[in-house]
């Protein structure tokens, strides 16, 4: 059985949530390998409606292993909120766990995460402020807690005590804040260790004893390519990697490990937080858009920029994320729209450009270039199969499929997981 990996193609809220819980059906295991609370996948099944945070959107199937990975920052909170949350609805959490790698946000990041953004002024990022960030800063800056630190108070109690001297000093001296108290945030972390030692684990290990016993192990993607630190619209991007290669790095798998890699592209584009976006809609399609589709933070409730797909963006993350198929979801949103525009390039001072700039100057001043194509203007929501799409459907889709060079697996008409149309197999 193989390694998928299901990554954002795009900004962030593809739809990964819906198109995992699908594929989780038959998977022994799904993996959670980066971000944090930041990230918000919608799951609707006959459960009911969830909006997992940290949870791998696996969680439903009872038989189904789910971890958050080293790669994964943790807020405690979140994660036993969610946990109880579930259970409450009746999903058992039995079988989830977390890596004891995997670092934790603590109070001062989520502290920080605002004030360094409100000194930021007309260049904040637009965080979800939720502590990604300075967590990871703290990670590479090895100034971080781990998970795994909660099963041992004494060295925890050490660790922490040296750490949050440095922060109060940062909150104090740089921020004017009230420092925080050791002996509150030590007894909080104790309490959240003493609810987690049961699901702390060392993941890394279980992933490999699942590919051992021939299991389908899904990596859950959080965020999209766009967002990554390296090949995303830098600064304005998140601070780990949503890409395939960061689901090697956030799990503990190798690369050799993963045989499918799936994308998954809105059938447009959206955006939340600052940075450029070469398709924003800033006029009434955009807000059609924008209502159609809900398109709205799942975590922080911001509406979401709307924009015409973008071929050089997708180009971009089928290149190096080396997708072998792909996921298109919403098309049923473009369903009102009479006319459709996919970006194939960008004009940048009188010249055509097809690939993305890596500054986010240079992106500010590219034109997209607009292909035109007819819409189709009926409802798609209850068709199942690809021959009854309307025929510009079917030509819309192809026409992806052409310009990004990868084959469409699955399409993707409402937010049931039977609301979906399989057009290739992906195993
Ligand atoms: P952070 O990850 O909270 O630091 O936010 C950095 C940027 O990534 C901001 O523009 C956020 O809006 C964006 N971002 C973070 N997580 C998500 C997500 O799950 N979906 C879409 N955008 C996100």
């Amino acid at each position: 059985m193989p390694v998928i990996a299901v990554i954002g193609a795009q900004w962030g809220d593809e739809g990964k949530g819906k198109i995992v819980d699908l594929l989780a059906e038959k998977a022994g295991m799904v993996v959670r390998f980066s971000g944090g609370d930041n990230a918000g996948h919608t799951v609707i099944n006959p459960s009911g409606e969830f909006k997992l945070h940290l949870i791998p959107s696996g969680i439903f199937y009872p038989n189904t292993v789910c971890l958050i990975g080293n790669g994964v920052v943790i807020n405690p909170a979140v994660l036993l909120g969610e946990i109880d949350q579930l259970n409450q609805c009746g999903v058992d959490t039995s079988k989830l766990f977390i890596s004891d790698r995997a670092h934790l946000i603590m109070p001062y990041h989520t502290l920080l995460d605002r004030l360094e953004e409100e000194s930021r002024a007309g260049k904040a990022i637009g965080t979800t402020r939720k502590g990604i960030g300075p967590a990871f800063a703290d990670k590479v800056a090895r100034l971080g807690i781990r998970a795994g630190d909660l099963l041992d108070k004494e060295t925890f109690l050490e660790r922490l005590r040296s750490i949050l001297e440095h922060k109060n000093t940062i909150l104090t001296k740089i921020y004017g804040a009230s420092p925080l108290s050791m002996d509150e945030v030590y007894a909080r972390y104790c309490q959240y260790g003493e609810r987690l030692a049961a699901h702390i684990r060392e993941t890394d290990i279980m992933v490999e004893e699942a590919l051992n016993r021939d299991e389908l192990v899904i990596l859950e993607g959080a965020q999209g390519t766009l967002l990554d630190p390296d090949f995303g619209t830098y600064p304005y991007t998140t601070s780990s990697s949503p890409l395939a290669g960061g689901g090697c790095l956030g799990a503990g798998v190798s690369p050799t490990k993963i045989n499918r890699i799936l994308g998954v592209f809105k059938a447009y584009c959206t955006r939340v937080g600052s940075g450029p976006m070469p398709t924003e809609l800033k006029d009434e399609t955009g807000d059609l858009i924008r209502e159609r589709g809900h398109e709205y933070g799942t975590t922080t409730g911001r509406p979401r920029r709307c924009g015409w797909f973008d071929t050089v963006v997708a180009r971009l993350s089928t290149r190096i994320n080396g997708f072998t198929g792909v996921a298109i979801t919403r098309l049923d949103v473009l369903d009102a729209l009479p006319r459709l525009k996919i970006c194939i390039g960008y004009k940048l001072k009188g010249k055509t450009v097809d690939y993305f700039p890596s500054s986010v100057t240079t992106l500010e001043k590219c034109q997209p270039i607009y292909e035109e194509l007819e819409g189709w203007q009926t409802p798609i929501s209850d068709i199942r199969q690809y021959e009854q799409l309307p025929l510009q459907a079917r030509q819309y889709i192809a026409r992806l499929e052409e310009l990004t060079a990868c084959p469409v697996n699955l399409i993707s008409v409402g937010a049931r997981r039977e609301q979906t149309i399989t057009r290739h197999d992906i195993l």
